[in-house]
Order: C-alpha cells, then structure tokens, then sequence
C-alpha cells in the first residue's frame, strides 16, 4: 500500500538535541522521526540561535526578508541531528547565546514579543506558499512562542491551511501590552475577543486557541483539566467554547535516546531479562553522589525543573519521613532560586543521605533513571510529564501524583504509586507506602516489570497526530 506523504511544518521555540529548556524541546525534537514513519514529512522552523546555526549541515537560504522587525532575515532549509529544519536566521532577533528565552540577568528579553511574532509571521507565510518549493499541508505551533501563527494566517487572507495549537503548559501564555499591536503587522480588527486579545492585552497562546484549526494538548486528563475553571488558568471558558476541536495526545519518549539496554551514559545496562544487571548502576550514583553504598535502601530520584508547578517544595517537610524510613534521595533540578537554596541547604543537612545537584546535567539524568528505585514526581498540575515515562522504561519505579499525564501513565499498584493530596501530608503517605513496598521485593520487582512492559514510545501518539493532520488536510485516514 502506498501512502500519500503529508507535508507538516512544525513551528518551535526549542528542540531537543539543539536547545531545550524542558520537555517540549524532547516533544519537538522526538515526533518529527515518529511521524515519518506514519507517512507524515515532518520540517520544523525553529529560530536561528546560535547552538543551531553551528549544528545545521548543508544548509541554503530558501527565502529573504529584507526587514523583518527592525533587521535582515533569512530562512535557510538544512537538516542538524537527523532533523528536518527551516531555520529563521535574524542576527538581531536570535543570536544571542545561552538560554533561549533570558537574558544574562536571568529574566525575559525584553523583545520576546517580537522575537516570537517574527517566528510566528513567518511560519504562516510559509504557510502560505513563500517558499516555492514547499507547501505545508499542515502548520502544527508548540506552545505561546509560536500561538500567532494562526493569527497570520486567519488575518493574512482566504483560505489558510489547516493549523493544530498544542498546549504543552497553560501557565505560560505570553501576554504582552496591547500598545504593541500596531508593530505586529496584524490588523487592528484582530484586537477582538475571539481574536488575539486577552484580558486586554494580547495573549500569544490566546489567539492559538482562539484561532487554530484544532487544538492539542499532552494527556487526555490534561485535556478534561484545562476545560475546569480549576485547571484553566482563566481560559477554561475558550477551551470549553472549542468543544470537540480540543483534544489530548498523550507524549511519548524517544525510546532510543531512553534505552536502558544501549545506554552508554549508564554503568550497566540491562532490559526487563537481564534486571540483575541494575543495581550496578545504583551502586555507581551512589558512590558518585556521596551517599552510603549499598542495595538495600530505598533510593528516590528526582529530575525536575524547580518550579510551584512540580510540587518540590512540600519535599523538606516529608524528607524527614524518608530518612527514617532509610531512604536516600537524589535530586537533580534548577530553577527557583528559593527552592535551589532549600535543596541545598537539605543535602549539607543530610550528607551520605540526601544529594541535591543543582543544575542542567543530561549524564547525570540517565544514572539517576537507572540507579534509583523509584522516581518522585509530586506535581501539583502536569501537562503529561515526561521523567515519569522514562523511569518506567529503567525499571525505576514511578511515584506520581494523580493529575494531568502522570493520571494517565501511571497505574496505582500495577506500574507505580500514585497519590491524590498534593500536600506534606499526601506525599509523605507516598513516601511511606514506598519505603514498605521496597521491603517487599517481590511485590516491587512485579511493578518494576509492569512497569518495562508499558509502551512508552510515540508509536501510538504519532498515529493520533497523523490521523489528525489527515483528518485536517482532508486526506483519508490510513
Ligand atoms: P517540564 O517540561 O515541565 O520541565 P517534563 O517531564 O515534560 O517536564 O520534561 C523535562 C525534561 O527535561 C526531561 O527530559 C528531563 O529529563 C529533563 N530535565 C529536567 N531537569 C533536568 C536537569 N536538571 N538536568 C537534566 N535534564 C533535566
Ligand atoms: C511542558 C509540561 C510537561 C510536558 C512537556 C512536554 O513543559 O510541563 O508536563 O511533558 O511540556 O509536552
């Protein structure tokens, strides 16, 4: 049977393995592949930063902007880790080094307006033939970066091509002064309540929801969550008014970067036969990281952004509680300063028991996955979470709480321990359930081995997205 190649443009402020600050660089960076195999082209356009520019190979300008807010621009087509890219190439706009969204002084630029209305303009003039030789079936935008693409598309004349919005993380929505309008190039008519405004000023991942074709998020829990006057960070309203264009995709992980059986960031590698093999790699965080050597205690991980979002601040309150139940934990995260100096201050406290990295560390990411017991993810709210996933392909049993993706990726008592009450009181309960089921090895290894055989992959999520793209551009389902 042979399939009819659709076209997508994927439209990103961040990619996985060029620039990630989270997970939606892992998102951006991992479908494309996934989605070929559905018989979908995947190209991305991400802005031309500067780690990007140096990974793009066999590169050639596809379109030039003579002045794209304030300065030269131009898109070049070329191809950086295996990924399909249209990069936007605007020294004033983009060049500049280190985080993608801040400064040096660790706060926003103070032009990420333009930054990411540029993105968004040109993804939907591609969108709508700029480039000769490419014409998207499809613009599919990530998050409030690139939400205007379905303004300048919906403003930009008849007939745009289909766009899907995802929804990665409600709380940022990329809300910026009205009085910027007339600098965007969209009309004055798009300042409307079923336009770009929000609250009155003018809400970048608003007018996404607003405008798009169809709208995606991560989970399907998610999803039920942002229509809920509790979950929808005051856009609840327009979800809800979406009706069935709203729906949720659950993530998956890139199971070859994840691959406890070919890893080669770890000490020992193994797969659901071969479990004998990981506490080899416990034994080696451990001695890496300063903690007592041996199997017997119960070692939790944790590798997370620190933010309100992920629910670490009650951890200090319940850490008590796995101490004395002979746990050890070992945390990886940066973030709020606060919460980085609580860290801190929480391992000088309990050397031998307690290890806090504070930082960005990919290696040290993969030998925490492979050498705890089990992986402590407390959010108070998660779009789907992917730390989760990637614990249960390393046989590291996850510790959740019950919102968002972690809802629906881990089972209570077959895969993981999941917990209602985000509070001290909620995640020391986990914690004690935990700790007992660890002094159970029978019943810890068959979670560790439910857990292995779950799929974790974007098989099942770039099928949902392919048929989603078709269904949208008109193509029948395959
Ligand atoms: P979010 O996108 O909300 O931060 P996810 O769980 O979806 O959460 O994705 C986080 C991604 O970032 C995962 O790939 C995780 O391994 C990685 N990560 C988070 N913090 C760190 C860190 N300090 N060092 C290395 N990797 C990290
Ligand atoms: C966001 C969410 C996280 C999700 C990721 C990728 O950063 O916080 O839950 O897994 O995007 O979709």
């Amino acid at each position: 049977m042979t399939r009819k190649t659709l076209e997508v443009l994927a439209v990103a402020s961040e990619i996985y393995p060029l620039v990630k600050t989270g997970g939606l660089a892992d998102v951006v960076g991992a479908l494309p592949a996934a989605l070929g195999r559905q018989g979908v082209a995947v190209t991305t356009l991400v802005p031309g930063y500067p780690a990007v520019l140096a990974a793009l190979e066999k590169s050639q300008t596809v379109l030039v902007i003579p002045d794209l807010f304030g300065g030269p621009a131009t898109v070049l087509r070329g191809a950086a880790a295996g990924l399909d890219l249209l990069v936007l190439s605007a020294s004033h706009l983009y060049e500049r080094p280190g985080n993608p969204y801040l400064g040096p002084d660790g706060r926003d630029w103070p032009d990420n307006a333009i930054r990411f209305a540029a993105l968004a303009a040109i993804a939907a003039s591609i969108g709508r033939g700029a480039i000769r030789s490419y014409r998207p079936a499809v613009l599919h935008a990530h998050d409030w970066q690139s939400g205007l693409t379905a303004a300048y598309l919906a403003y930009g004349g008849p007939q745009p091509p289909a766009s899907v919005m995802t929804v990665h993380n409600l709380a940022f929505q990329g809300q910026f002064p009205a009085s910027l309008l007339p600098r965007l190039g969209l009309p004055d008519n798009a300042f409307r309540f079923d336009g770009i405004e929000h609250h009155g000023m003018i809400g970048y991942l608003k007018a996404g929801l607003q405008l798009s074709t169809h709208v995606t998020t991560v989970s399907p829990t998610y999803a039920d969550e942002i229509r809920t006057e509790q979950g929808g960070m005051g856009l609840d309203g327009l979800l809800r008014y979406r009706g069935d264009a709203v729906s949720g995709i659950l993530n998956g992980i890139d199971t070859e970067v994840w691959n406890p059986a070919s890893d080669t960031l770890i000490t020992a590698r193994y797969d659901v036969s071969t479990l004998k093999e990981k506490p080899a790699n416990k034994t080696a965080l451990q001695a890496r990281l300063g903690l007592t050597i041996g199997p017997d205690a119960p070692l939790f991980g944790i590798i997370s952004r620190l933010s309100w979002q992920k629910g670490l601040d009650l951890l200090p309150a319940a850490l008590p509680r796995l101490i004395a139940g002979g746990g050890q934990l070992a945390l990886l995260g940066a973030g709020e300063a606060e919460l980085e100096a609580a860290f801190r201050k929480l391992a000088d406290e309990h050397k031998s028991k307690v290890s806090c990295t504070i930082g960005y560390d990919e290696t040290l990411a993969h030998q925490i996955q492979a050498g705890s017991d089990f992986l402590m993810v407390p959010s108070r709210f998660e779009p789907c979470g992917l730390t989760q996933l990637c614990a249960l392909r390393y046989g590291t049993v996850p510790m959740v709480s019950k919102v968002g993706g972690l809802a629906d990726t881990v089972a209570d008592g077959h895969t993981g321990i999941v917990f209602d009450a985000v509070n001290e009181a909620g995640l020391a309960a986990a914690l004690d359930r935990a700790i007992a089921l660890h002094h159970t090895p029978r019943a810890f290894k068959a979670l560790v081995r439910q857990g292995m055989a779950q799929d974790v992959s974007w098989d099942a999520p770039a099928k949902a997205y392919a048929n989603l793209y078709r269904a949208l551009a008109g193509h029948a389902p395959q």
